[in-house]
């Protein structure tokens, strides 16, 4: 059965390709490269063993990925092409509107004239903002949006339940994701962020191979038992499986998942986690809160266990060996700025 995954060159879209083929789908990867770098797609190929179905393509361009499914004839699509940095969406949040929502509208307008039998989202626990009561359950108030990026989330959440009630043979399933993090056992895929990161991980593990000075922990004197942020970090191989049991559980309403492990760690709990695992020592230093950071979150993860019989298989730890041993991998192999 094939798959289209829109961003699939990316963080989530890498792991997801990995294991839709590991449960017998066949992904048809769609992306541009703009977050993303052609060696990934190679590496996809290392994991599985043989080639994978590759479109170079701006999902913005109506022509081509409408020729891209009338030729591939896909049962489902995975829509993760999107922005994600918070703080770039409030410097240009054009960017954001244009590309995660003005690109998913031309991607609807485009699949109305075909009939998918499922369309997951990628959404996040941003649409929850600050909320009042933790954890968060997929009743949970969604919150005036903080940033662009979080408005975006909210609105494509909107757009995607109006245009799938006029499209009964589609299952919509929207995934409300935590903090992913980690990158695949095997380092042969990973994140890959352009620029100085934005997201904690990628600046720690930065940080601790010496391409970044030091890691700034933002804000000690929260209200939290170490004074720094809690958040629900969730391995990218889970999150990907979470999709692929989407697929495999099709549901046709009320799609709507939280995907975290149901736990929250702090950020200082986290870098301890991570120098303790890889027996290293970080340069870290505590500064000013970051705007728009919410305090607490972690995800009440009890509806898609019972849903979709979802687990988490890994830890904190193993998401922090892995993110460190894919840090040591484009080091040694890859040129990535
Ligand atoms: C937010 C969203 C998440 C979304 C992600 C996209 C919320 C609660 N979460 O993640 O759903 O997928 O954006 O990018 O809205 N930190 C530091 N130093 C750093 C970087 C981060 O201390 O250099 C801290 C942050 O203050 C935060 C934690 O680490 O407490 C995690 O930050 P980050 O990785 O950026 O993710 P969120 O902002 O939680």
């Amino acid at each position: 059965m094939k798959i289209i995954l829109t961003g699939g060159a990316g963080f989530l879209g890498s792991h997801t390709a990995v294991e839709l083929v590991n449960e017998g789908y066949e992904p048809i990867i769609i992306d541009d490269f703009r977050n993303s770098k052609s060696f990934i797609i190679d590496n996809i190929e290392k994991i599985i063993g043989r080639k994978v179905i590759f479109h170079c393509a701006d999902i913005g361009d109506q022509n081509k990925v409408s020729t891209i499914i009338k030729n591939e004839k896909p049962a489902g699509l995975i829509h993760f092409a999107a922005d994600k940095a918070v703080n770039e969406s409030v410097l240009n949040p054009l960017k954001y509107y244009h590309n995660n929502i003005g690109n998913l509208i031309k991607l609807l307008e485009v699949i109305n004239n075909f009939n998918l039998s499922s369309f997951i989202f990628s959404s996040s626990c941003t649409v929850y903002g600050e909320p009042s009561c933790i954890p968060v359950n997929e009743k949970t108030p969604i919150q005036p949006a903080f940033s662009p990026y979080g408005y975006t989330k909210q609105v494509g959440e909107k757009i995607l339940t109006d245009f799938f009630k006029t499209k009964k043979q589609t299952s919509l399933t929207i995934l409300r994701y935590f903090n992913p993090i980690g990158a695949h056992p095997s380092s042969l895929i990973g994140e890959l962020p352009l620029g100085i990161p934005s997201n904690l991980v990628p600046h720690l593990t930065q940080t601790a191979i010496g391409k970044r000075k030091q890691l700034t922990i933002f804000g000690n004197d929260y209200n939290t038992a170490d004074g720094t942020c809690i958040r629900d970090y969730i391995h990218v191989v889970d999150l990907a499986r979470a999709h692929v049991l989407s697929l495999k559980n099709k549901i046709m309403s009320n799609n709507v998942y939280n995907v975290g492990v149901g736990k929250g760690s702090s950020v200082l709990e986290l870098v301890n986690c991570f120098e303790e695992i890889n027996n290293l020592n970080v340069n870290y230093q505590f500064g000013d809160r970051r705007s728009g950071d919410v305090p607490e979150i972690y995800a009440d993860n009890s509806l898609i266990k019972k849903k979709l019989n979802w687990e988490p298989k890994f830890s904190l730890k193993d998401a922090l060996q892995h993110a460190w041993n894919w840090e040591l991998e484009l080091k040694s192999k890859y040129k990535v700025d």
